[in-house]
């Protein structure tokens, strides 16, 4: 098992390539990763996480409260909305938030990213909603995310940013860096025409490859029943009845088909 100190060294690691990459300005952004059901590192509040060293790492409980941080270090101002993921999402080990520039601009146009467009994306998150605006620090923000825990290993947030968890911490970063990538390519395609888009069908077949190669995470492709029985199915069937989650995942389809206005 790897040591706390390479943990948090790889803390460090990942946003100094938030911060490289652009994901987040100043002291914006944070990151955990679960080290046990009642221990946690996080970064702290009001530093840049591009120049942490693993002195600045926090240890707090699964309620957020501090078990260990050295003097003048507080863990984020956001370590509720990392909780209540790893409480609804026993199989994620690390969250990372940013705001990087293009994911952020969706989220404050209101725009979440549902048009397939390419197979990376499609296959690594299907569609990225958008959790309903809440105040930063308070359970709002938890209360929004908490509705799309299970279908989705990314979200945006309205106004605000994007959040991503995985089973680790390399993979939660991976999933911020897909969706600002997919929302980049979402960007610029619009700016040339618009996209256009993969047809049901070839989704389908791009889940169909998902299920096979067994990814982990939460996935559109593995809770609609039409995606299983190989009909068409998400973004935007709204045909999700059925299934275990049916009311939970025709809610999100609910919400994100209000979003696209339709
Ligand atoms: P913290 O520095 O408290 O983690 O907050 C940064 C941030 O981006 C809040 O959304």
């Amino acid at each position: 098992m790897i040591n706390e100190y390479e943990i948090k060294k790889q803390i460090c690691e990942i946003g100094k390539r938030i911060y490289d990459k652009g994901m987040v300005a100043s002291n914006d952004g944070n990151i955990s990763v679960k080290l046990n059901d009642n221990e946690f590192l996080c970064t702290p509040t009001g530093v840049s996480k591009g120049f942490m060293t693993p002195e600045y790492i926090c240890k707090v409980d699964r309620n957020g409260k501090v078990i260990q941080a050295n003097p003048g270090f507080k863990p984020s101002s956001e370590i509720k909305m990392h909780m209540r993921v790893y409480k609804e999402r026993p199989d994620v080990n690390a969250v990372v938030h940013a705001h990087p520039l293009y994911a952020t601009g969706f989220a404050i146009a209101g725009i979440p990213l549902t048009q397939p467009i390419m197979p990376e994306a499609v296959i690594a998150l299907g569609c990225v909603p958008i959790a309903e605006y809440g105040t930063p620090s308070t359970e709002e923000i938890p209360d929004a995310v908490s509705k799309y825990l299970q279908s989705f290993d990314a979200v945006l947030l309205e106004n605000h940013g994007a959040l991503s968890f995985s089973d680790s911490l390399l993979n939660a970063y991976h999933k911020m860096e897909s969706v600002e990538f997919y929302a980049h390519l979402l960007f610029i395609s619009k700016q040339i025409g618009g996209p256009k888009e993969l047809s049901e069908a070839q989704v389908q077949r791009l889940y169909e490859i998902r299920r096979q190669f067994g990814m982990k995470g939460k996935h559109p492709a593995d809770l609609c029943p039409n995606a299983k029985s190989g009909q068409p199915s998400c973004h935007g069937c709204g045909k999700c009845g059925g299934h275990d989650n049916a009311d939970m995942v025709s809610e999100i389809t609910r919400r994100v088909l209000e979003q696209l206005g339709k």
